[in-house]
């Protein structure tokens, strides 16, 4: 008998909704939240109030648009956290009364292990290539960097972290200074196409091991700037495209420099990356040079997959069901998991 998954992503700022039958997407809507632009950042009080008002209307698209009814639904998947603490509770309380109704069971997913898993998800009359394991991925998103070694589809080992910011961070943090709204991510992304990513050098910290660091870069470009306008306060106008291709490759030189070290240390071949900032093209680009020189079997994740949607939680709900892993009704949302 096939498995209908319902899942539901709120921890941040979008409401995504999605239907997987035996891991394969029917649908996956997001609701985007524009509110936030305009404060430089996600205000949770405004997010989890447009989270209650887009849930019901996202989830009724979101059956409609897989073409079930809502007794084909064999179990909800819910981000349980990380994230804001009021926004994961719209899902999680929706998620539950959404079960408790139908009588199926409910599965908590970790929002994390939720963007590493997205490259299991499949596509309908679609070939999808899987990694097989040992998978070694770097996740990359607004609040988390980290490498991970994944053992098979639930099994899944840190083995780096970052010990300040994350490098999606980075990208807002330093758009800002610029004057970028946020996130700042897609707009330095897409102005670094017209720039010299050699214009400007900004030092890569030294961080031992596998961890990465991202507070100093922040703390340099912000200074580097601040002495530029002494001189020339139309400094940041004259020079945006060029400040976003040194800034993305700074960043993305670290992250590489990095994932590179943890593959010749651990010797695994099959490498991916996920979480938002795997959006980044400059990212993507670079670790395809870096696969042919190092002979690596690349997954790199379909850009809707990339930042926070419901399918890479309904495919972790999915994995999660074959195991009969189900959550009681008195579970409550994580804002750290
Ligand atoms: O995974 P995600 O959607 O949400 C979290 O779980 O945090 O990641 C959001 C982060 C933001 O910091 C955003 O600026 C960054 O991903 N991002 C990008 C790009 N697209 C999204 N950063 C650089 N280049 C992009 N194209
Ligand atoms: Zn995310």
């Amino acid at each position: 008998m096939a498995v209908t998954i319902l899942a539901i992503e709120s921890s941040c700022d979008d409401t995504s909704v999605a239907v997987i039958r035996d891991g394969c997407v029917l649908s996956n809507l997001i609701a985007s939240q524009a509110i936030h632009m305009s404060y430089g950042g996600v205000v949770p009080e405004l997010a989890s109030r447009a989270h209650q008002a887009n849930i019901v209307p996202v989830t009724h698209e979101a059956i409609i648009k897989a073409g079930i009814i809502m007794t084909d639904i064999n179990a909800v998947a819910f981000t349980r956290g990380p994230g804001l603490l009021g926004s994961l509770l719209v899902g999680t309380s929706f998620a539950k009364g959404f079960a408790l109704s139908l009588e199926i069971p409910l599965i908590e997913v970790n929002h994390l292990q939720a963007h590493v898993l997205a490259h299991f998800i499949l596509e309908k009359e679609k070939e999808t290539r899987l990694p097989s394991f040992p998978f070694l991925c770097l996740l990359v998103s607004g609040g988390h960097t980290r490498i991970i070694v994944m053992k098979s589809h639930l099994e899944m080992e840190v083995i780096g972290n970052t010990i300040d910011d994350a490098a999606g961070e980075a990208f807002d943090k330093c758009g800002k200074v610029m004057g970028f709204s946020y996130p700042a991510g897609p707009l330095i992304d897409k102005l670094s196409g017209d720039g010299n990513k050699n214009a400007f050098r900004f030092a890569k910290p030294s961080v031992k091991g596998l961890d990465f660091s991202f507070s100093g870069l922040k703390t340099s470009f912000l200074y580097f700037l601040r002495d530029r306008l002494k001189e020339d306060p139309d400094f940041i106008e004259k020079n945006i495209p060029d400040l976003c291709a040194s800034l993305q490759y700074v960043i993305v030189s670290i992250l590489i420099g990095k994932l590179t070290k943890a593959a010749t240390l651990t010797g695994i071949r099959e490498i991916g990356i996920a979480g938002g900032v795997s959006a980044n093209s400059g990212l993507r680009s670079g670790m395809e040079e870096e696969a042919i020189r190092r002979n690596w079997n690349l997954f790199i994740p379909e850009l809707r997959y990339t930042t926070d949607n419901a399918a890479m939680i309904g495919i972790t709900g999915y994995y999660k069901y074959l195991r009969g892993e189900f959550s009681g009704h008195e579970i409550t949302p994580l804002a750290r998991y």
